[in-house]
């Protein structure tokens, strides 16, 4: 196993290319099983999320080339079951069910277990399935679906679930008759799906809003399609620069997806200015600390809160940061101070008082968003600071030391 060796203090300088986003590949790869034949993706990014989702794929039939673009073969389904052996490993295959049930007319499904950010459970998935004539059994750790009478239904869903609404809109699409799901997730990346279908032949009205209207249809066909940047990559660069007081733009980065986290880096004294798909950070702010609060699209992302909390570490007076959306993913906290950090936590609260300077330390990644924290908050800090369990940041972070490198960063892969 491997561990990212960094000596901090060095401004970051230049440019860095955003990457297509691993929260829209996933769902868009799942979404190929709806339209038999031959698709050809673009942008896909090079991460271990993508080849574990490759591997669920290719045990159902699915066939793949990687070319300077990712052909995806669904003609072929020779099965209908995600195992528990993939899906422990990456709760996103559970995206493979809505497909199933609307191709397959089945599916078996291992139920994810809790993880590292909170306990994540699928029922708001499973409840909009039965609203659509679906019958649910759950067996030795499985969802077992049966879907022979799968048919369009209106759905309220009580949380606005990002996968579950991702879930449920492709399941809709082959279903009878017209589903609306109220309350969906906005998220950028199901807006992406609702194209990326749309594209095979769906017919949804509502993309990008709270509603969401699928009228069902017999057939979809394969399409090219180009996945959007990733906006939490991107703004995972933002912190980086302005954490070193570095002078980097980002390029094919999702401005207009990421208006709540440059008005929060504006207001915390970063100096930002955007241009079609660039933005730039430069050096000469004051760091202030600024309270946030995580939301749902459009609101602050939690896929964001731990990296923004690095950034607070450093600024000037204090921060509360409030953790809205899952219930434990303050576990960055414990590893921040160990670079110096001075943060307390009290239920979904962190208050961070902003130290003149971090220390480097060892430091163990707990989950993706907070390995990112720990490599930006190392990236400032005096010293050498090791970051161990790395990966979790192959996860979803395409090329990070290479990146980084780039920029100037002192920055290593090693082995532990
Ligand atoms: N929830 C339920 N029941 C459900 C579904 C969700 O109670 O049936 C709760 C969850 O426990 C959580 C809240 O609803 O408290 C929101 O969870 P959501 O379902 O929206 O999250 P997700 O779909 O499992 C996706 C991203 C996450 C991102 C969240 C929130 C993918 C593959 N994953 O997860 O990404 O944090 O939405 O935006 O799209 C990451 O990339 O690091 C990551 C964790």
């Amino acid at each position: 196993m491997d561990k990212i060796v960094i000596e901090g203090g060095v401004p970051l300088t230049g440019e860095v290319v955003i990457s297509g986003a691993k929260n829209a590949a996933l769902p868009i790869l799942a979404a190929t099983l709806l339209a038999p034949g031959e698709h050809r993706l673009f942008n896909v990014p090079p991460l271990a999320d993508i080849r574990t989702f490759t591997r669920l794929l290719g045990k159902l039939g699915v066939r793949f080339q990687n070319g300077d673009h990712l052909t995806v073969d669904t003609s072929r389904l020779d099965c209908y079951e995600a195992p528990y052996e993939l899906v422990k490993t990456m709760r996103a295959a559970v995206l493979v069910l809505g497909p199933l049930v609307a191709r397959a007319h089945r599916a078996r499904v291992s139920l994810p277990g809790g993880c590292a950010i909170g306990a994540r459970p699928i029922n708001l998935h499973l409840k909009g399935l039965e609203a659509m004539g679906v019958k649910i059994t759950l067996k030795e750790g499985y969802v077992e679906a049966d879907a022979r009478g799968l048919h369009g239904a209106e759905i309220m869903l009580e949380i606005p679930t990002v996968t579950g609404t991702e879930n449920l809109m492709m399941a809709a699409t082959l279903a009878q008759g017209t589903t609306v799901i109220k309350n969906a997730a906005m998220e950028p990346e199901v807006a992406d799906l609702a194209g990326f279908l749309t594209a095979l032949g769906a017919k949804i009205e509502g993309i990008g809003t709270e509603v969401l209207t699928i009228h069902g249809v017999s057939q979809l066909t394969p399409a090219p399609y180009s996945i959007m940047a990733d906006r939490i990559e991107a703004g995972t660069y933002l912190a980086a620069a302005a954490i070193t007081k570095g002078q980097v733009t980002l390029t094919n980065a999702p401005v207009e997806h990421l208006t709540a986290v440059i008005d929060k880096f504006t207001e915390a004294g970063v100096r930002l200015t955007t241009d079609a798909n660039r933005i730039t950070v430069h050096p000469g702010g004051t760091l202030t600390g600024v309270d946030v609060r995580t939301l749902p699209y459009p609101g602050f992302p939690t896929d964001m809160q731990a990296q923004f909390m690095a950034l607070m570490c450093v600024a000037r007076g204090a921060a509360v940061i409030t953790e809205t959306i899952f219930e434990n993913r303050f576990m960055h906290v414990s590893e921040l101070k160990r670079l110096g950090a001075d943060i307390s936590v009290s239920g979904n609260h962190a208050v961070v008082r902003g130290r003149r300077h971090l220390q480097g330390a060892p430091v163990m990644a707990t989950d993706l968003r907070a390995s990112a924290s720990l490599v930006i908050a190392g990236l400032a800090a005096q010293g050498t600071t090791e970051v161990h369990r790395i990966y979790h940041l192959d996860r979803g972070y395409a090329r990070l030391t290479e990146k980084l490198s780039t920029l100037g960063a002192r920055i290593r892969r090693m082995p532990v």
